[in-house]
């Protein structure tokens, strides 16, 4: 099977190995002739940053790169960078990174059309209709993680410096108009943040599979999804240049984020405050977190995660799905608790709060309380 296709759901999609060199290509079909590339710091001079910026390059497209993204992105790192997309008069944004570099790309291209302060659209009721649609920017997002699956989302997380809480952004436009899913630009990841990214794809899947909301398309996505994380992450993670891995990763990352549409769950709600207030990476933390919120929502999703089961080819039901998470965090090398991130107590009761005010605490299956959240943190830690 040849793991290269264009697809048009849920935006457009040019899926495939080295298909980075269309990056030209794509810009033409967003309709951008001056691009800012945007990315977290730590890629910036990576080989994969340069040779795209080559490529714009030679097309005459420029090779112009904004670069100061903190992983968890934050207001600062957005002020920045619409200063540069204006400075530079650039009519679209190539979003280029894992979800750090994704989200804040996504967010100049965003933000450079509004007066209003991002908070503003924050993702609550019709909030995003408080925005001006005209202005934003075309994006083309270009992953080079397998997670976040932030390259077919409609909503950016920026962290608020002051406040240390993670908001998500949303607006109906902040969907790329071209996604380029290349996984060869995922061969040179870390094995921790493969790991990490892989687990974050396999959460939202989960989370979504689990939420009780209406949503029998997102089901589907989310159970291949996870599918997919069972069969090529611990390939990808124990090859990282098995490139068969590394694209059906790449394709469970999208998925779980497709997927998700329909809601997530307490993982999220829990990961979101620790990621704020100790700068954890995010997927690490919800592999952490995922035994204790399966066990806390046994009740309400035992018989839907029995038939996960059987599809992923697991016996036991849902002690055998239970079973299978927690080898795989084993095998992949993933911290038991979140002490082992550097997480501590102290701030139990803040973190309590932070995770029911977070909107994904509204998918959860078992209605999240301030005491089962609490007790779930003091599991977790
Ligand atoms: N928008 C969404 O729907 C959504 C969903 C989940 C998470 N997020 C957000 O995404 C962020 C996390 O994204 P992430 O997990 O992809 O991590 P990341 O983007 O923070 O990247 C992690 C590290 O890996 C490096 N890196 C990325 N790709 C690499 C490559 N190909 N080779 C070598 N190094 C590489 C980066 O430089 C960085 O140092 C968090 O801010 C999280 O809140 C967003
Ligand atoms: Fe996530």
């Amino acid at each position: 099977m040849t793991l290269t296709a264009n697809w048009s759901y849920p935006t457009a999609i040019r899926f495939g190995a080295g298909r980075i060199s269309e990056i030209a290509d794509a810009c033409a079909s967003a309709g951008i002739k001056n691009p800012l590339l945007v990315t977290d710091k730590g890629l910036a001079g990576l080989p994969i940053t340069l040779a795209t910026l080559d490529l714009l390059d030679a097309a005459g497209l420029g090779r112009a790169i904004f670069a100061d993204v903190d992983p968890n992105p934050n207001e600062f790192n957005m002020e920045a960078g619409i200063a540069a997309f204006r400075t530079g008069r650039h009519d679209g944004v190539i979003a280029f990174g894992g979800g750090s570099g994704l989200d804040l790309g996504k967010m100049v291209a965003f933000m450079t059309a509004q007066t209003r302060p991002v908070w503003d659209f924050e993702d609550v009721g019709d909030w995003w209709t408080r925005a001006n649609a005209e202005g934003i920017a075309p994006i083309v997002a270009v992953p080079t993680t397998a997670g976040t699956g932030s390259e077919v989302g409609r909503a950016s997380v920026i962290t608020n410096s002051q406040t240390h809480v993670k908001k998500i952004i949303f607006h109906p436009k902040v969907l790329p108009t071209v996604v380029i899913a290349d996984p060869e630009l995922t061969i040179g990841m870390p094995k921790m943040i493969t790991v990490g990214t892989g687990m974050d794809a396999f959460a939202h899947c989960l989370e979504a599979y689990s939420s009780t909301f209406f949503h029998p398309m997102s089901q589907g996505i989310a159970l291949e999804g996870m599918r997919l994380v069972k069969e090529y992450l611990p390939r990808a993670v124990a090859d990282g240049s098995d490139i068969e891995a590394r694209a059906q990763m790449m394709a469970a990352a999208a998925m779980g984020a497709t997927a998700f549409q329909k809601g997530l769950g307490a993982v999220h709600a829990l990961s979101h405050p620790v990621g704020a207030l100790y700068n954890t990476h995010h997927g690490l933390t919800n592999a952490v977190v995922i035994p204790a919120v399966l066990t806390m929502n046994r009740p309400a999703i035992e018989d839907r995660i029995s038939a996960a089961a059987s599809y992923l080819g697991i016996s036991g039901g849902f002690d055998g799905f239970y079973d299978f998470v927690q080898e795989l965090r084993a095998d992949l090398g993933v911290p038991d608790k979140l002490r082992d991130l550097g997480v501590g107590t102290d701030r139990i009761d803040e973190m309590t709060k932070m995770a029911l005010a977070d909107p994904t605490s509204g998918g959860n299956p078992v209605k999240m309380t301030p005491k089962n959240t609490k007790s779930l943190f003091l599991d977790i830690i």
